[in-house]
């Protein structure tokens, strides 16, 4: 099974995305890591910790990371996940106790003791990421084989007009993370977009008879409503962060491409996007494989199944 770590910020699609992940029987899910964005990170970290106690995984190791982005204030999502970060179930209180480590010390000792290498997913803003790499360098370089991320866009934006949620909250640390020089897989808007959950598709997670099915119903009933907001024209919610997980499982269900990414820090108007360089126009080196299209149907079923594996 491919070895991961989840630094996340739960989140309703941050916590699709861990429960796929534990799910499924190619993905090893060694730890996870959470990050201020979706949330504040008290209740992005308690978040975590409830998803983990549902999914009776108490042992996976849970660590909070950074209190707020490198450079900028924390600006959280309440409309999007509401007060708690993760509104709509009744999660049950975490029967663990968190690591008494920063997230980028979790981190490394995974790492370190991790024979083989072993894949960063990151489903939030990525401050932990950049943090890490600042301060263990080779340590990354030496076991990360790759960052598979869910931020950005190629033109589009959900937070500003060209500038994805994620990558707005921090974007000095994706500025760090894209230019450090592990090979990175993104899923910008573009492909999350595409990868909606339907009204139809929510109601028959009500049937799945198990607490983890049932808790889904109550957190993409929730989810949903914000995007039912005519102006994004969706016909369901979109499922940004479980494209990472989904791609890890399974890529032939995407298409991709490959160019370089980088960020933009400075613009008026423009600071967090990611500049995505399609026809190669600055000669820089090819650093991210970019998921642009989704077999939808497929993805979807992948969720169903995954919700459905739990007793
Ligand atoms: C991203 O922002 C958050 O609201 C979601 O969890 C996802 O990671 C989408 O822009
Ligand atoms: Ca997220």
């Amino acid at each position: 099974a491919k070895k991961i770590i989840l630094d996340c910020d739960p989140g309703h699609d941050d916590a699709l995305a861990m429960t796929m992940a534990v799910a499924s029987l190619k993905i090893d899910l060694l730890a996870v890591t959470t990050s201020a964005g979706n949330q504040t990170p008290d209740k992005t970290l308690n978040n975590a910790m409830r998803m983990l106690t549902l999914l009776h995984r108490e042992d996976i190791p849970v660590a909070q990371g950074n209190r707020a982005p490198l450079v900028k204030p924390l600006e959280t999502a309440p409309e999007v996940h509401g007060k708690t970060g993760l509104d709509g179930a009744d999660l049950p209180d975490p029967d663990f106790a968190v690591q008494d480590i920063p997230a980028i010390e979790l981190i490394a000792k995974t790492l370190r003791a991790s024979t083989g290498p072993v894949t960063l997913v990151v489903t939030g803003p990525m401050t932990n990421a950049a943090l890490f790499l600042r301060v263990y360098p080779d340590l990354a370089r030496e076991k990360i084989d790759q960052i598979v991320f869910m931020g950005g866009a190629m033109g589009l934006g959900n937070w500003r007009p060209s500038v994805e949620f994620n990558i707005f909250v921090d974007p000095e640390a994706a500025k760090i993370v894209l230019n450090f020089g592990i090979p990175l897989v993104m899923a910008p808007l573009n492909v999350t977009h595409q990868a909606q959950i339907m009204k139809d598709e929510i109601a028959a997670i009500k049937e799945i008879d198990n607490p983890v099915g049932q808790a889904f119903y109550g957190l993409l009933s929730f989810f949903e409503q914000y995007h039912e907001n005519p102006k994004w024209g969706f016909k369901g919610a979109p499922l940004h962060d479980p494209c990472t997980i989904a791609w890890l499982i399974d890529p032939t269900m995407f298409t991709t491409d490959r160019m370089n990414v980088d960020v933009e820090t400075q613009g008026d108007l423009t600071r967090g996007e990611t500049v995505c360089d399609y026809y190669q126009l600055t000669g820089k080196p090819v650093n991210t494989e970019v998921m642009l299209g989704i077999d939808r149907s497929r993805f979807i079923k992948l969720v169903m199944d995954s919700l459905k594996s739990f007793d």
